[in-house]
């Protein structure tokens, strides 16, 4: 079994980059692995930083249910749009709760943008940031341009021929590196 969590990382009221978490929560399970669970971070209702999860005294049980979620997942997508070349403040409170859930985890990034460009600047930002926080992002990216045109509400792709070439490719190299972070843990297990 292998458990993947899919990060849905914006919070905003008409959001589209939600297709592209659905996208990939379908496919992945037809792939024949586990069906990812989506962290949809609308649903957290994370409160701007004040401390780290860790740190706080009385904790939400869902935020403490998020980061158990985190810990005990093989791999993470994290699906974000590019907001002024960056990622959602939705999602950099999300990461700055947490700490040593993020170590040696490994993580793909999906980018998406309804424009032509398919957010292809908030990866190094987002990179940047999880690898000063110790995770292990993976040497493969998923960019998404006109995501209204690429895929509909329920997260079905209006392009499949192109899109399952890709995330197959995506999704290999996440579990190459899923597959290789369960070895090293094994081998220092034993
Ligand atoms: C505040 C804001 C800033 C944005 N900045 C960019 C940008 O820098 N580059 C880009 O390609 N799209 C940008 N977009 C458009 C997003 O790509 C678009 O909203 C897309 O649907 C993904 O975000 P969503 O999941 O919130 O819908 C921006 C959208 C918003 C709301």
């Amino acid at each position: 079994m292998t458990d993947i969590v899919i990060i849905s990382s914006s919070i905003r009221d008409g959001r589209k980059s939600h297709r592209v978490a659905l996208f990939f929560q379908q496919f992945i399970k037809s792939k024949g692995y586990e069906t990812p669970h989506i962290l949809d971070l609308k649903d957290y209702s994370f409160p701007l930083f004040e401390e780290r999860l860790a740190r706080m005294t009385d904790p939400e049980p869902k935020w403490e249910e998020f980061a158990g979620r985190i810990n005990g997942a093989d791999g993470v997508i994290i699906v974000t749009p590019e907001y002024n070349g960056g990622y959602p403040a939705s999602l950099k409170n999300a990461i700055d709760f947490m700490y040593k859930e993020w170590h040696r985890k490994p993580m793909a990034l999906a980018a998406v943008s309804d424009g032509p460009f398919a957010g292809t600047q908030v990866i190094m930002s987002l990179q940047f940031t999880l690898w000063k926080i110790g995770a292990w992002t993976v040497p493969a990216r998923y960019h998404v341009p006109n995501v209204d045109k690429t895929y509909d509400d329920s997260g079905r792709s209006l392009n499949p021929e192109i899109t399952d070439k890709l995330a197959g490719a995506f999704v290999d190299e996440l579990m190459w590196c899923v597959q290789a972070k369960q070895k090293m843990d094994e081998s220092e297990k034993s």
